[in-house]
């Protein structure tokens, strides 16, 4: 087939105008179903494809990489990038590029959303009210029922300190709570300051101060299970863990365990190592957790930016340029950006 101009398959519909610009540099193709394209599907349009959009629920390695000869560029619609091979894809010459930043805030909303939820126990109170419970007890107010726990100078613990551990300290220390952090890196002194004298420990000291922990780092090889039986038991039995990271980056078995045993107070998780959730799961068994669907970056805002942002990536690159917000840098050594067989239709 003879195209006029590079072909972009797209694996979901994304909110806002941003397929719509895309429509000016490619030719666009839109998985429109709430499931992903199955496996062979993805296989078979990534043969064709020239730049693919994917979630990451689409599997990029190298079986689908060596069988997509014209593919130039993934972008991914999400931060996160932990379903893409992307050493391989830098070999390869392909480009790869996420969407940082635009979600920091709507993320990090959720993991205070999460953090007081579970704090507060507003889920049983919810639910309390919701099944008529309230009024069969007998009274509208009393001292004991439904106790919470305070978070003035409360110690949150933040496990990666990127874009959007910062911006949880940011908002933990509106509500007086004390910062301690575990990351790669500590971050430079003035930085510290500005989040409240945030002082950089240890995991291990971080884990034994904590009140609340927090999962802030990305999907890696490195913190995969960063958190097992072993880190769980040295967190206090009163302290919550809340997790908007990925789901793996906690060892899922122990973790309920921990949960069951009460080797700590409970946990509020928006990630999981197997989603959805199946049906039977025993965290669905639990009381002491708040559980939610992956919806940290679920605002209005935050995906309508993403979508833009993706759409910017591709464009960028058609225009042979370099994309905004590139993975690889590295890939530039190997190829420069822009389909070449399309760059008289470009300019035309
Ligand atoms: P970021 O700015 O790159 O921050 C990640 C932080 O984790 C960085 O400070 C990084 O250090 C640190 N880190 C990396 N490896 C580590 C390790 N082995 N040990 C300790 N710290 C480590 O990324 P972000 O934008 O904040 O996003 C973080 C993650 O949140 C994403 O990767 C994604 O998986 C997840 N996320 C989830 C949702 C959701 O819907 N629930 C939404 C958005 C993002 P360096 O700076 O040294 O690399
Ligand atoms: C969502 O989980 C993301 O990584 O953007
Ligand atoms: C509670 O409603 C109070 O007034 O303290």
């Amino acid at each position: 087939m003879v195209r006029r101009k590079p072909y972009v398959f797209v694996t979901r519909e994304l909110p806002g105008k941003a397929l719509e610009r895309l429509g000016e540099y490619y030719e666009v193709e839109v998985w429109r179903k709430i499931p992903p394209p199955p496996r062979e599907v993805l296989l078979e349009k990534a043969r064709e494809a020239d730049a693919l959009a994917t979630l990451l629920t689409d599997k990029v390695d190298k079986e689908l990489m060596d069988q997509a000869p014209r593919l130039r560029i993934v972008a991914q619609y999400a931060v996160g990038y932990d379903n893409i091979d992307v050493a391989y894809a830098t070999q390869k010459g392909i480009y790869v590029t996420n969407t940082p930043g635009v979600l920091t805030d709507s993320t990090a909303d959720l993991t205070m959303a999460l953090l007081l939820a579970i704090a507060r126990r507003i889920i049983e109170a919810h639910e309390f009210v919701k099944k008529g419970e309230w009024s069969r007890y007998g009274t509208g107010w009393h001292p004991m029922l439904l106790l919470g726990t305070e978070l003035r100078g409360k110690t949150l613990g933040i496990i990666g300190m990127g874009r959007i551990g910062q911006a949880v300290a940011r908002r933990a220390l509106g509500f007086g709570m004390r910062i301690i952090y575990y990351s790669r890196k500590r971050l430079p002194p003035e930085k510290e300051e500005e989040l409240g004298g945030a002082k950089y420990v240890s995991l291990e000291e971080l884990l034994r101060q904590s009140d609340f922990v927090s999962i802030h780092t990305p999907l890696t090889p490195q913190t995969r299970y960063m958190i097992g039986e072993k880190e769980l038991k040295m967190m206090k039995p009163t302290a919550y863990i809340i997790n908007t990271a990925r789901g793996a980056v906690i060892d899922t078995n122990a973790l309920v365990k921990a949960l069951k045993e009460k080797w700590i107070a409970g946990a509020a998780l928006d990630v999981f190592e197997q989603e959805p959730l199946p049906e039977g799961h025993p965290l669905l068994e639990l009381d002491n957790v708040v559980l939610a669907p992956h919806i940290g970056s679920a605002t209005w805002e935050a995906r309508t930016a993403m979508a833009d942002l993706v759409a910017e990536n591709l464009i960028a690159f058609a225009q042979g340029r370099v994309p905004p917000t590139l993975v690889n840098p590295d890939v530039l050594k190997v190829r420069k950006p822009g389909f070449e067989e399309y760059r008289e239709d470009l300019e035309e």
